[in-house]
């Protein structure tokens, strides 16, 4: 076994977004620790560029790392796309990102071939998505639709209001007029609000968003690599954040719904990025 193996795994989101992969994977990997850290001084990530997001990205990893992370995931759409890539070249631990298991996942749900992707700004101006698609299936039909503000919405303090129901009612119009049967929840914020987006894409169409995926993909790789905590222990699980911890923890445990503990606030900086 590697010496690593009781080290926590680091997760990381701009926000809150990422608790709905961290809670997969606290009800898979009940053995393992979990750091988890919400870049919320810098969210949302929706709107920054590509150089931007690396350099952060980088520095949240290395902050990850001085804190004994064995494996870090970014648990966001946004940052996968612009860093991922990045963070594998530059970290000296196995990186995690979403996409890939949800692009994999959409094209053999969609029989009807047109699948959905609701996602920020900077994830579909990337293109990642339905390259990945396409590299399953180059026939698919992908609508893609930024949804801009929509994170922001759902990361407030009350997000069930009039304006988030017309939000989604107009960002899923595309979806509706495609006649999709897949949808992709392509920013790990979406799943929190996933009850109102059933109600307005077609009514017998598959949502995917990534949380159990990567849980099955994080158990995988440490297991490959000795690193998976000892069976039967009870792992832990912490939080930090850069902006108003008391705020995090607020939002955070109404959708997390188990103790939350105190959260740490914490400015990792920005690397070169390059
Ligand atoms: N949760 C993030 C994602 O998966 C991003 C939301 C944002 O910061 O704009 O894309």
């Amino acid at each position: 076994m590697d010496p690593r193996a009781d080290s926590p795994i680091g997760v990381f989101d701009s926000g809150v977004g990422g608790l709905t992969v961290l809670d997969e994977c606290l009800a898979r990997l009940p053995a393992e620790d979990f750091l988890y850290f919400g870049d919320t001084a810098w969210f949302p990530y929706g709107d920054k560029s590509a150089d931007q997001l690396r350099g952060r990205a980088e520095a949240i990893g290395n902050w990850l790392i001085a804190k004994g992370a064995k494996l870090v995931v970014v648990a966001c759409n946004t940052a996968t796309a612009a860093a991922l890539a990045h963070l594998q070249t530059r970290l000296d631990v196995p990186v995690i990102g979403v996409m890939t298991a949800e692009s994999h996942a959409a094209v053999q749900s969609s029989r009807s071939r047109r699948i959905g992707l609701l996602a920020t700004e900077a994830t579909v101006a990337s293109g990642s998505y339905q390259r990945m698609i396409h590299a399953h299936d180059a026939g698919a039909e992908v609508t893609a639709v930024a949804c801009p503000g929509l994170a922001p919405a759902i990361q407030r303090d009350n997000p069930f209001d009039d304006e988030i129901v017309e939000m989604v009612r107009d960002y899923t119009a595309p979806l509706r007029e495609a006649g999709v049967d897949t949808v992709i929840l392509g920013c790990t914020h979406y799943p929190m609000v996933e009850r109102l987006i059933r109600r307005h894409v077609p009514a017998d169409a598959t949502l995917i968003s990534s949380g159990e995926e990567i849980a099955r993909e994080i158990a995988g790789t440490l297991a490959r690599q000795g690193m998976l905590a000892p069976a039967g222990r009870e792992g832990g699980y912490e939080f930090a954040c850069s902006g108003d911890p008391a705020a995090f923890r607020t939002i955070g445990s109404r959708f997390l719904q188990m103790p939350f503990g105190d959260v740490q606030q914490v400015d990792p900086g920005i690397a070169d990025g390059a």
